[in-house]
């Protein structure tokens, strides 16, 4: 997780994108592109999990990692359907996106992402753990909403292993818009602090300054510059804009010049 430390992580969501494999390694070639030289930043690509296994063949040279989308809480057994931690190891991702918040409106409940927590650390697997209200309201009771949902999360999740989880947060009513209404940099940056801060309560400081948290929600190229500067993250979980690689290699080239 050093390596993280240091670099900014821009992390493409595909979502049930694109709809055939042709295309994904297509887009996935056009991203390695623009990723091939970029130093300062670790990109990683989430492709719907049917597609990683061929693109994992594409992944020579470790410029772009790759990630899951979900997995389930046990390596094997009669559960069909799901995708255990070690096979998605097994294809060569390192990653995997949990609790995001289509999953969790199709049921998926903080007990079950914590659950997928614990194996994916056990597994060595990188999670990025999404959290993100469903409004902000002029009381504040969207804070109490993310500390719940932080708490539960981390339900007896060992604090040296706080710092191999990347937190995305992922306001949902930013998701799916355009860049100028995703979060301003301001409202993000205080966020940020209050998940340090919720964080630092269940654990310690020392350990919520360290943890990696990245945003989500409406990334673009026209906003990536002011919410990496300005917002208090050390990278982005990119949706739509993740899908043409022109967009998504201009995130990741303002990702790589942003001091
Ligand atoms: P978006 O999606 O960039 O299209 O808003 C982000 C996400 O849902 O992870």
């Amino acid at each position: 997780m050093n390596m993280l430390k240091n670099k900014k992580l821009i992390i493409a969501n595909w979502k049930m994108n694109p709809e055939t494999l042709k295309e994904a390694r297509g887009l996935f070639l056009g991203i390695k592109k623009h990723a091939g030289t970029k130093r300062k930043v670790q990109t990683i690509v989430c492709p719907p999990n049917i597609f990683l296994s061929s693109l994992s063949s594409l992944c020579v040279g470790n410029k772009v990692s790759l990630g899951g989308q979900n997995i389930f809480w046990k390596n094997k057994g009669s559960f069909t359907g799901e995708i255990g931690p070690s096979q998605l190891k097994s294809i060569g991702a390192n990653y995997v996106i949990l609790g995001h918040s289509e999953r969790r409106s199709m049921g998926e409940t903080d007990e079950m992402i914590n659950r997928k927590l614990k194996i994916s650390q056990k597994e060595k697997l990188i999670p990025i753990l999404c959290i993100g209200e469903h409004d902000r309201d002029s009381h504040g009771e969207y804070l109490h909403f993310l500390r719940n949902q932080i708490t539960l999360a981390f339900e007896k999740i060992k604090s040296k292993d706080i710092q191999n989880i990347i937190v995305a947060y992922e306001p949902i009513w930013a998701i799916g818009k355009v860049g100028d209404d995703a979060i301003n940099s301001e409202k993000l940056h205080e966020t940020i602090l209050f998940i340090r801060r919720v964080i630092s309560d269940l654990f310690n400081k020392n350990i919520a300054m360290k943890v990696v948290i990245i945003y989500g929600g409406s990334v673009e190229p026209n906003n990536a510059e002011e919410l990496l500067k300005n917002g208090g993250v050390s990278g982005f979980l990119v949706g739509h804009a993740s899908l043409n690689k022109d967009s998504f290699g201009e995130i990741i080239e303002i990702a790589n010049t942003v001091k």
